[in-house]
């Protein structure tokens, strides 16, 4: 199933293949068609390999080759379809679309519509993209259908059939279902074809210094996030592999060295070796460090079962008057007793363990133990007792989530081991990114990362998700010093005024309008942002002129106020010596963060903070 923009790139590559007998870069792709950016050629190469006209092989710029076209279709475009209110169903056949046979089917026969309207976005059917439709006039219950309904007027809803009544119900938790005594059906949807083109234009109008493209290519909602190492430890707010792989693939080459200058548990650097770059990751918070060691060091997966059977046997020996309480603030209200012992006998057996990448392997699933074990309510990334009778009920099965989290992270490091590359490193730096951190200047390839939110407060509290976990696990000196990374992090301090040098418009207005109803709140964001600018330009030291850095951000909402990090990245990138080269949008479909949280600090009033976020691509001058 081929778009028109996507047909014409397949044609120019073909053409430049039968010229030159190798395929064109991204950057004369990106030329050719006039593409804002290298990531969007990217995207219409993925889109023809995914749809199989050309051959997936090395991720290399000039690494395509078009394989012999399938047997394809020609589908008209019928005209539009509400997924929302409904509207006249008038059939104007304007243009048609290129599908291959094996995508729809052989049978029956197809029509396509362009869709307007948001109710059917759970469905993962967005407005402007386009359906394939195969004719038919039944459904099956659930089933997306074109449905007519009022005489002549078409919507896009899924069809239920309740008490001799038609339910037709959006994909949209904000939208009520319309009931009908009789609907007439004239398809069900059979493909969704995600019109990037439109989306991408609807960006261009916007009365702003940058602008912002909508890209639903870049959600992967529903794709595998787990594989390889990627599934060992939860962590807040991680990277979706796929975007840190797209963003590497498209802005670093094979060999190149990498670097994520806030890699929490790895995700980019665990990409990085995966596709052959080598990667410094540099990170504050002790346990991220811990975390994206054990999840880029390949281990042999025999050698680790083998340690990790003996292990097994050797806890169950081990006595009570053998271990040795870990001894920190408040143990007993975050670990009932008898849980204490179970996880100091697992922790002796771990320690028993001579290979010390092992060691620190399966500590990682012992790490995950502790917070499972724990007196907390795991959904949350703050510290928060559970209360009542279910403390009083609690009594988790320590080695049987120990056993289910290693066995899980030793197949997913069997994965790993075998296709991780074998001559690229990983070098994981516990420091902070808004100082020097030892890496050469002019030295890096790429720099792909995703900085916080905001301040630890009121954001994501990192320090204070991993701090039982730290503490059980040594990763400081005195395991009461765990309490008081969040203070070091981005904005961990407050700034004592509102004076500032930061050369951003966008932060000024954001900073005022906060002010103006809590000049505190205003104080912990400049802090956040004067730190980050130190970053970004540590960042630009380390970078190679003409290379790119690439940050994942989210424009959260501080009292109503929507603060355009992005913008305010763009602004200050600039003054240090990059240009911002693209703002792309995506949606978060699952990311472990707070989606909703209390702005108004009013109990209970809940509004959006962040289901959308940005990746900002600046390139060094
Ligand atoms: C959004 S998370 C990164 C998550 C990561 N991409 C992943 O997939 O796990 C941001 C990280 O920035 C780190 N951080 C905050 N301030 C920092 C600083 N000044 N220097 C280095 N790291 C910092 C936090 O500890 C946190 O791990």
């Amino acid at each position: 199933m081929l778009t028109k923009k996507q047909t014409q790139v397949l044609d120019f590559i073909k053409k430049y293949m039968a010229e030159h007998s190798y395929a064109p870069s991204l950057d004369e792709i990106k030329r050719k068609f006039k593409l804002a950016s290298v990531s969007t050629a990217h995207y219409y190469i993925s889109k023809l390999q995914d749809a199989g006209f050309l051959n997936k092989e090395h991720n290399q710029p000039r690494a395509v080759s078009t394989v012999e076209a399938k047997q394809t279709v020609e589908i008209p475009i019928l005209g539009a379809i509400a997924a929302g209110q409904p509207i006249e169903a008038i059939e104007i056949p304007d243009e048609t679309i290129t599908i291959t046979r094996d995508e729809i089917g052989k049978q029956g026969k197809h029509y396509a519509l362009r869709v307007q309207g948001s109710s059917m976005i759970d469905e993962g059917i967005f407005d402007g993209d386009i359906v394939v439709i195969r004719k038919q006039e039944v459904a099956e219950n659930g089933q997306t259908v074109v449905a007519v309904i009022d005489d002549n007027q078409a919507t896009l809803k899924k069809l239920y059939r309740e008490n001799g009544k038609f339910r037709l119900q959006p994909a949209n938790p904000t939208l009520f279902p319309i009931y009908r005594d009789e609907v007439e059906v004239r398809g069900v949807v059979v493909k969704i074809i995600r019109n990037l083109e439109s989306q991408l234009d609807q960006g261009q109008s916007r009365d702003e210094k940058y602008v912002r493209k909508i890209d639903y290519s870049w959600d992967y909602r529903g794709e595998k996030t787990k594989s390889y190492t990627h599934g060992i430890h939860t962590y807040p707010a991680m990277f979706i592999p796929q975007v840190g792989r797209r963003l590497l693939e498209t802005y670093s080459k094979k060999g190149d060295t990498v670097c994520d200058i806030f890699c929490g548990s790895g995700t980019a650097l665990v990409e990085s070796r995966l596709i052959g770059r080598n990667a410094y990751g540099i990170d504050l918070n002790p346990l991220a460090i811990f975390l994206a060691k054990a999840k880029t060091t390949p281990i042999n997966p025999q050698k680790l079962t083998k340690e990790y059977i003996a292990l097994l046997t050797r806890v169950e020996k081990i006595k009570d008057n053998e271990i040795k309480r870990p001894d920190f603030k408040n143990i007993d209200f975050w670990f009932k007793d008898k849980v204490i012992v179970k996880l100091a006998k697992l922790k002796k057996a771990i320690r028993e363990i001579k290979d010390e990448t092992i060691q620190n392997f399966l500590m990682v699933a012992f790490s995950e133990t502790v917070r499972y074990s724990s007196n907390t309510k795991t959904g949350e990334f703050k510290l928060v007792r559970v209360k009542g009778e279910k403390l009083e009920k609690h009594d988790p099965d320590v080695l049987g989530i120990f056993r289910k989290n290693a066995e899980k992270n030793i197949a997913g490091m069997s994965d790993f081991y075998k296709d991780a590359k074998k001559d690229s490193w990983t070098k994981i730096i516990y420091s902070d990114s808004s100082r020097d951190n030892g890496i050469k200047a002019n030295s890096i390839d790429c720099i792909i990362t995703s900085p916080p939110y905001g301040d630890s407060r009121t954001t994501v509290a990192y320090g204070q998700f991993s701090r039982l976990s730290a503490q059980w696990i040594d990763v400081f000196g005195d395991p009461n010093d765990a309490s008081g990374v969040d203070n070091d992090l981005l904005g961990g301090r407050a700034s004592k005024n509102l004076t500032h040098v930061l050369s951003s418009d966008y932060l000024k207005e954001s900073l005022e309008k906060i002010a103006k109803q809590d000049e505190a709140r205003a104080r912990d964001v400049l802090s956040f942002n004067i730190g980050l600018n130190e970053c970004l330009k540590r960042a630009h030291r380390i970078l190679k002129p003409g290379k790119y850095f690439c940050l994942v951000v989210g424009n959260r909402l501080v009292k109503q106020v929507r603060i355009p990090t992005d913008f305010i990245i763009a602004e200050l990138a600039k003054k240090i010596g990059f240009t911002c080269e693209d703002i792309i949008v995506r949606n978060i479909p699952g990311k472990r963060m707070p989606i909703k949280n209390s702005p108004t600090n009013i109990v209970g009033a809940l509004e959006e903070t962040m289901n959308k976020e940005s990746i900002v691509v600046l390139r060094k001058n």
